[in-house]
């Protein structure tokens, strides 16, 4: 008999045998959450810094009053945050102290090819690897994670991310809350088994019920009655995120996975699939002091907690109504379509009916051309929800199923939801790199099953 389709926010697949689920209750709200520290350059030299990164295991206070072992950049759950200026170069050399393969993506990065992290470019046990980040891009949230071919979703979930942010004059000009009041926050879902090691079972979308927020459980976090930038990264390798403030308590989102929107928006509860990021501005001198104001996700429940305290100093950040110019794109002369899809038959994750081959260039595109990329999601019977996210490129989204996209999906983005049975369609000016990328679905329990193509830009 055909099995039962799976609900819409859920994925097929065999979960495997059963581990002890997650005994251990943490008391929501009971640890604070802390802001990943920002990794300082080990040298610098005319226009470029350089950094040194070691990927090692660590054993890291997760759940409180236990060790977990857990996979680190540089010994941090998450990782250290990368904070650069457009303009000048960053070298990250990656030295891999794991035991096993690895190689670092530079999500949402304009890169040049051989610092891309392309899947199959992994750097052996005890070897280190030299990534060069022009930084030639406007101000954004990017993140690093690992992208070891078939390994990422495991080593993701072991905890090989970290924050990567980029800095330009045109935002510094606008004032918007910076330096305490600028918190990025990595959100994702982990499953912890009764002893408190974290548990990785491929496509495992039913267990992984802990929430994170920056390595803690449901943690609280200390705030003034004053704005502040919440950088938000959904970092779950197949949750997606729906959250609200408080009672639906209205922020400004301000920024999407390539930076700044054109505007804000006014927003009350704001969507990110595994890969996306959103930013927004909450102010939270609209709350008394004392207050305290959860952050909820439609699915999973209460996310964290902001705990509202006196404002020492007079707030001088703001909103401008006008954030960003937006560049216009460039006229598309190619066009593509993306059929992304889960075959129940043999449990497999295909782009185009396909499998990822290293060998198989999946699209041949010439530097500098834009195209037009139409994605679909063909659920057949299963409902599986996919995303979608090129390397290389920035692009934007011209339609959601034939109508314009929505405020918060209209600027520049890396990573894009496609629910089963939408279609999506994307333009984007492949350049200015040549060299083979990658493009895969970011549910990256699915990429690593092979739900990756290649392009190459020649
Ligand atoms: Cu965050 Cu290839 O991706
Ligand atoms: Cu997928």
């Amino acid at each position: 008999a055909p099995p039962a389709a799976a609900p819409a926010t859920g994925h097929p697949g065999h979960t495997g045998h059963a581990v002890p689920v997650a005994a251990r209750a943490v008391a929501p709200f009971s640890v604070r959450m802390p802001v990943p520290k920002v990794l300082k350059p080990q040298s610098t030299k005319g226009d470029t810094d350089v950094y040194a990164i070691t990927a090692k295991k660590a054993k890291v206070e997760i759940l409180p009053g236990t060790r977990t072992e857990v996979l680190t950049y540089a010994g941090m759950f998450p990782g250290p945050t990368l904070r650069v200026r457009t303009g000048r170069t960053a070298v990250v050399k990656h030295t891999n102290d794991l035991g096993m393969g690895t190689v670092a993506h530079l999500h949402g990065g304009v890169t040049p090819a051989g610092s891309d992290g392309f899947p199959m470019d992994t750097v052996a046990p005890g070897k280190s690897r030299e990534y060069t980040y022009p930084n030639q891009q406007r101000a954004a949230t990017l993140w690093y994670h690992d992208h070891a071919h078939h390994m990422e979703a495991e080593h993701v979930y072991g905890g090989l991310a970290g924050f990567y942010l980029i800095d330009d004059p045109a935002q510094d000009s606008l004032r918007l809350p910076s330096g305490d009041y600028d918190i990025p926050i990595m959100l994702r879902d982990a499953r912890f088994d009764e002893k408190g090691r974290l548990v990785f079972q491929l496509h495992d979308f039913e267990h992984r019920n802990t929430i994170l927020a920056n390595g803690k459980p449901q943690p609280y976090f200390p705030v003034a009655a004053r704005r502040y930038r919440l950088r938000f990264v959904n970092a779950s390798n197949l949750r997606t995120f729906t959250l609200r403030l408080g009672k639906d308590t209205q922020v400004a989102q301000i920024a999407s996975d390539g930076g700044l929107l054109a505007a804000p928006a006014a927003v009350r509860s704001w969507r990110m699939t595994p890969g996306e990021r959103i930013e927004v501005v909450v102010d939270f001198s609209r709350f008394k002091v004392g207050s305290k104001v959860v952050l909820t996700d439609a699915e999973a429940g209460p996310v964290m907690r902001f705990d509202v305290g006196r404002s020492a100093t007079p707030d001088t950040s703001r909103v401008p109504d006008r954030l960003s110019t937006i560049p216009a794109l460039p006229a598309a002369t190619g066009k593509r379509k993306i059929v992304l899809s889960f075959d129940p038959v043999r449990n497999r994750f295909l782009i185009n009916g396909k499998q990822f081959d290293q060998k198989r260039v999946d699209a041949e595109i010439k530097r500098g051309t834009t195209e037009i990329w139409t994605l679909t999601n063909d659920a057949g019977n299963f409902a599986v929800p996919h995303n979608f996210h090129p390397h290389l490129v920035q692009f934007r989204v011209l339609d959601r199923n034939g109508r314009p996209p929505a405020p918060a999906e209209a600027g520049v983005k890396d990573t894009v939801a496609v629910g089963p049975g939408e279609t999506v369609r994307l333009q984007a000016t492949f350049g200015p790199y040549t060299g083979r990328y990658a493009y895969h679905c970011h549910m990256i329990d699915h990429s690593s099953s092979g739900m990756m193509a290649q392009m190459k830009i020649v």
